[in-house]
């Protein structure tokens, strides 16, 4: 079983998670920006997404290759501020066509927030939306940033994926 993982991000914090599986199981890694990114050469797949402004930033991309994606074992990945709760359930629901989602498992990972990366329009919009956000801990860390970015958390991914390529051995 060929196995391969694409990963969509922006500020480097899904990357990171996505270098981290690669190393860790041997697997290619693509950004779906490139070119030869094409899910169909693969049996199983491992889809990393960050999460901005209450969607996968791998929704269109995902909607794009959907006859590739359907039928083939998959892990999604989300990479988020949000830790795992019903909200970022929510928002993994709105952001994929439910057929696809019935198809693979969901592993919520927490990411990182960089302000200094951020331009200055951006930490005002984040500051603006931390004025409506009535968790006190999320409001802080739209104001200020974050950084869960942990190596050990990616380990039922790891897990999964010794399952997908045992159970290719064995067919
Ligand atoms: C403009 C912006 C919007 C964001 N929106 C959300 C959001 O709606 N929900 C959330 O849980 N995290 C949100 N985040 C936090 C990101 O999900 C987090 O920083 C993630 O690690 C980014 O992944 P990346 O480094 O791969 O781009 C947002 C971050 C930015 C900069």
């Amino acid at each position: 079983m060929k196995g391969a993982i694409f990963f969509s991000g922006k500020y480097g914090s899904t990357e990171q998670y996505a270098k981290w599986i690669g190393e860790a199981t041997g697997l290619p890694i693509f950004d779906i920006k490139d070119a030869g990114a094409d899910p169909s050469k693969y049996d199983f797949l491992i889809l990393g997404s960050s999460v901005l402004y209450y969607k996968l930033t791998i929704r269109k991309w995902a909607r794009a290759n959907l006859s590739k994606l359907n039928g083939r074992s998959k892990i999604l990945f989300s990479v988020s501020g949000a830790g795992p709760s019903d909200k970022l359930e929510r928002w993994v629901a709105a952001s994929f066509p439910s057929q696809l989602l019935t198809q693979m498992e969901h592993v919520a990972l927490h990411g990182r927030l960089d302000h200094s990366k951020l331009s200055w329009w951006l930490r005002k919009i984040l500051w603006m939306g931390s004025l409506f956000n009535p968790d006190p801990q999320a409001k802080k860390e739209e104001r200020g940033g974050f950084d869960y970015m942990d190596k050990s958390s990616i380990e039922p991914i790891l897990k999964i994926i010794g399952q997908f390529q045992y159970s290719g051995h064995n067919t």
